[in-house]
């Protein structure tokens, strides 16, 4: 291990140069055989700006490289581990490369890589953000732009042969071997080339869009799964529709291919007119499927779609600016989501999916701004903050422009930048034409931490004065924070009637504000007032509500997720010992559940969620002790649920078991049911039978999962025997076994050397990110287990093997100890031991710059 290795180079926005070459287009034949692969490229490339021409590579094995048709000898170019520089090279130049890879060998997933066996082998492409290099020697980086044409051949025991694109041409090249050759017309980094070679079935179906486009729609995917792609299909017909009815974008391809492997380090990849996707995010049906992951299907098929506009069409300049195409992107997936669902209950989500995962990423060492100034190593930033809360400042610019006005700074945005790669400037610029004030929110891109926002409110007579002030933490290595303009949706209720007197979006842009309301018909008695209503800004809010106040919130207002807050906001309070009318809240889910409930099943499910055992983590920047927090969670839930006892089975009981739909109402009345049955074991009320009836007559894995999850969780009498029938019914269903290894490895009664056997076990697959998942994540959801000597070491030496065979799943694992230093005293140290002997061992610059990123200063 050399010492450069342990401190990998950092790089800087600020550092910035354009490319000195463009690509005018590129040539690609990509061979593949049994035990390796070739890649011929022809790049023509052109001078802009004065320098070297220097090509990104890495892990080529390089065969002969000529230009303009003169072949290069090793004197005139430079070659080294990253890069081949070329001497001398003349303003216009056509550089012809050869190179060996191997895809066979690639564990790590990036570039061009084997997935799967047997049957199931194929070769997938997964370019994003720097996999291209590992193909060949190109100017890997976003802002050079070119057209590919893409010839790819291999033995005809691979049927399917596909790149970006139209299709120009096919045929037979002898020896069993055949090939094809794709055209794309559109200029694309080389972030978005994708190709396949694999034995596949197809759905095929069509979409004509309102320009007129006919445009030829299909999933590819293993036979046995084929008849799993329905679900993703309509999603992607409806978020083609979408986009043109919300944001006026029509695709601009014949062709939209959606290719669905098992080894795939993320969810999905947009590349242009071929996505590639995580099985997991692509196949659903009721009998395999969950309605959450049937229902995540259709989020990341719309999200990678809308990419095509915001992601190709415009795209990064640099990968600083990754949050140009991701937060914008989310936001838009949200927006769909939210057409499918009550959007109360959507918001909930995806703020609670935040509070839980990026508020505990902004309060940790691996905090960063949105646009991040620097790193080692961009996988190490497709992280919550980018995505969620990229997503959240997208969301803040809508609700103060509202939605004509928005839609106007969109219009602007894809007229001005169409075919560009482009920064959050140019977007912020775009997005201001109706309003200056959009500008101002640079700000949230450039700073880190989650804004406290502390508030009140006077009466006197009949006017209502709030006030605000706002304070982000300074993170360590960032210049002191500063004000942010944040939205704030304000409703005012009269204190008994309910009445809405007022209703207003405030923005408050300075460290401390008021703000007044007159004339008000108060009647002498003190108003509800509900604040940052559907969230309107990511920050901690912490106004001087009473508790009669919240209860009155979950009344009056007519904005679920306020309710939803109100009911949360009450929980904590009692978690944290700011109150201790647990009657209160129960007596008001007794009150709102047995009419809400035939109403908006879902939003009745969610009044019962609690914070997580790692979202209560949080709250503690030192002192934390995963014991306590787990104890006090546990007593305040079993308190509730024995307040709820009577009714929990009756409202269970009035819910039966009907044939499957996929409405919301149907998924809502799904899980409501597995909520209250949860309750109900809780409360130690008596329901075996209930829950081998639920088993044993489910329509669909939600119920079937949803009781099977209970018995092991609660230790019924019969859980290992419907754990291993379970495992009997689905064991050739890759996916179904991994929730069957998920709901062990979550579950409270299973232990750490529990989970250990787990992934000692043959089919714990280290090669595949799906499986490896299950048991790390079981792991990380139970912190009292996970903090743990065996459960460290456990953990880390998943993350010590994973280092080597795939770099980005193991850094990605390690965020989950990001908070390592706020335990206490021994745990502490024990913790710290264990990540300093990783660091020592470990070699990728991804783990090496979280772990130095985690030990830093701690250290
Ligand atoms: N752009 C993809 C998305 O839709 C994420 C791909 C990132 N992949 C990776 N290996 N970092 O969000
Ligand atoms: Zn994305």
């Amino acid at each position: 291990m050399t010492s450069s290795n342990k401190e990998p180079q950092k790089i800087y926005l600020k550092d910035y140069t354009p490319p000195t070459y463009r690509v005018d287009d590129i040539y690609l034949d990509i061979k593949v055989f049994n035990d390796h692969a070739t890649v011929s490229s022809v790049l023509n490339m052109s001078r802009e700006h004065d320098g070297k021409l220097v090509l990104l590579g890495r892990e080529l094995e390089l065969l002969n490289i000529s230009i303009n048709d003169k072949v290069l000898t090793a004197d005139d170019y430079a070659l080294d581990d990253e890069s081949l520089t070329i001497h001398n090279a003349p303003d216009t130049a056509k550089v012809a490369i050869d190179v060996k890879i191997t895809p066979q060998t690639n564990t790590a997933l990036e570039g061009l890589y084997q997935s799967g066996t047997g049957d199931e082998l194929m070769f997938v492409t997964q370019c994003e953000p720097e996999g291209f290099r590992k193909i060949t020697f190109f100017p890997d980086r976003p802002d050079v732009l070119t057209e590919y044409t893409t010839r790819v051949e291999a033995d005809k025991r691979f049927p399917v042969l596909l790149a970006n694109g139209n299709l120009i041409e096919k045929g037979d090249v002898g020896d069993d071997r055949h090939f094809a050759v794709w055209h794309d017309p559109t200029k694309k980094p080389s972030y978005l080339f994708a190709c396949v070679v694999a034995d596949l079935a197809v759905m095929s179906d069509h979409y004509t869009t309102i320009e007129g486009r006919e445009v030829l729609l299909e999933i590819y995917a293993v036979p046995a799964d084929i008849d799993k792609c329905h679900v993703a299909m309509t999603a992607l017909k409806d978020a083609m529709a979408w986009d043109e009815e919300h944001y006026g974008r029509a695709y601009d391809l014949d062709r939209y291919m959606i290719v669905a492997t098992g080894q795939f380090n993320m969810g999905a990849m947009e590349n242009k007119g071929l996505n590639i996707f995580n099985t997991s995010c692509v196949l659903s049906s009721p009998k395999t499927t969950t309605d959450e992951r049937s229902f995540h299907v259709k989020a990341v098929i719309a999200h990678e779609y809308f990419h095509n506009w915001t992601g190709n069409r415009i795209t990064c300049r640099d990968w600083f600016q990754l949050c140009l195409k991701e937060g914008f992107t989310v936001f838009r997936d949200q927006s769909f989501s939210s057409s499918h669902r009550s959007p109360a209950v959507q918001r909930i989500d995806d703020v609670g999916f935040l509070k839980a995962h990026q508020f505990k990423e902004d309060a940790g060492v691996l905090a960063h701004p949105v646009r991040p100034d620097s790193f080692v190593e961009i996988n190490n930033f497709y992280t919550v903050t980018v995505y969620e809360k990229g997503a959240e400042i997208v969301r803040m610019i809508a609700t103060l422009l509202g939605k004509d006005k928005f839609r106007q700074g969109t219009d602007e945005y894809f007229a001005r930048y169409d075919g560009q790669a482009v920064t959050i400037e140019d977007f912020l610029s775009a997005m201001s034409v109706g309003d200056g004030r959009v500008l101002d929110f640079l700000a949230w891109y450039t700073q880190a931490g989650t804004p406290v926002l502390t508030g009140g409110f006077d009466v006197a007579g009949d006017s209502v004065k709030l006030t605000f002030s706002q304070q982000t933490r300074h993170v360590a290595g960032f210049d002191e924070p500063k004000a942010l303009p944040i939205p704030i949706d304000v409703a005012i209720f009269h204190g008994e009637s309910g009445e809405l007197l007022a209703q207003e979006l405030l923005l408050l842009t300075k460290d401390s504000d008021m703000f007044g309301f007159d004339g008000l018909d108060l009647g002498g008695v003190r108003p509800v007032v509900s604040v940052l209503r559907n969230f309107s800004a990511p920050v901690k809010l912490e106004f001087d509500y009473t508790d009669e106040d919240l209860v009155k919130i979950v009344q009056f207002e007519n904005e679920g997720f306020n309710q939803w807050q109100a009911v949360q906001t009450l929980v904590g309070r009692l978690l944290f010992g700011k109150s201790d009318n647990v009657a209160l809240l129960t007596d008001t889910l007794k009150r709102i559940v047995p009419t809400l409930m035939h109403k908006d099943p879902m939003l009745t499910a969610r009044l019962f969620d609690m914070p997580s055992e790692s979202e209560l983590a949080v709250a503690y920047d030192k002192d934390y002790n995963p014991q306590a927090v787990k104890a006090t969670r546990t007593a305040l839930k079993e308190q509730i649920a024995h307040a709820l006892a009577d009714h929990v089975q009756v409202w269970y009981d009035s819910l039966p078991i009907v044939p499957y739909e996929d409405t919301p109402d149907a998924r809502g009345v799904r899980l409501l049911r597995n909520v209250l049955f949860n309750l109900a074991l809780t409360a130690k009320l008596d329901m075996t039978e209930r829950t081998e009836r639920q088993y044993t007559n489910a329509t669909c894995m939600s119920e079937q999962l949803g009781a099977l999850g209970a018995m092991i969780e609660f230790g019924l009498p019969n859980a290992d025997d419907y754990t291993a029938q379970f495992y009997e019914e689905y064991h050739d269903n890759d996916l179904v076994i991994d929730s069957w290894f998920s709901v062990q490895a979550g579950a409270d009664s299973r232990d750490v050397a529990f989970i250990k056997a787990l992934m000692e076990r043959a089919d714990y697959d280290w090669q595949t990110p799906n499986r490896v998942r299950t048991t790390l994540g079981g792991l990380a959801s139970k912190p009292t287990q996970l903090w743990t000597k065996d459960g460290i070491s456990l953990y880390l030496s998943a993350v010590a093997r994973l280092d080597v065979i795939n770099p980005v799943l193991a850094s990605r694992s390690l965020s989950a100890l990001a908070r390592w230093y706020t335990l206490s005293g021994d745990d502490k140290e024990m913790v710290k031991a264990e990540l300093i002997a990783l660091q020592q061992k470990a070699s990728s610059k991804n783990v090496l710059e979280f772990l130095n990123n985690m030990l830093g200063d701690k250290a």
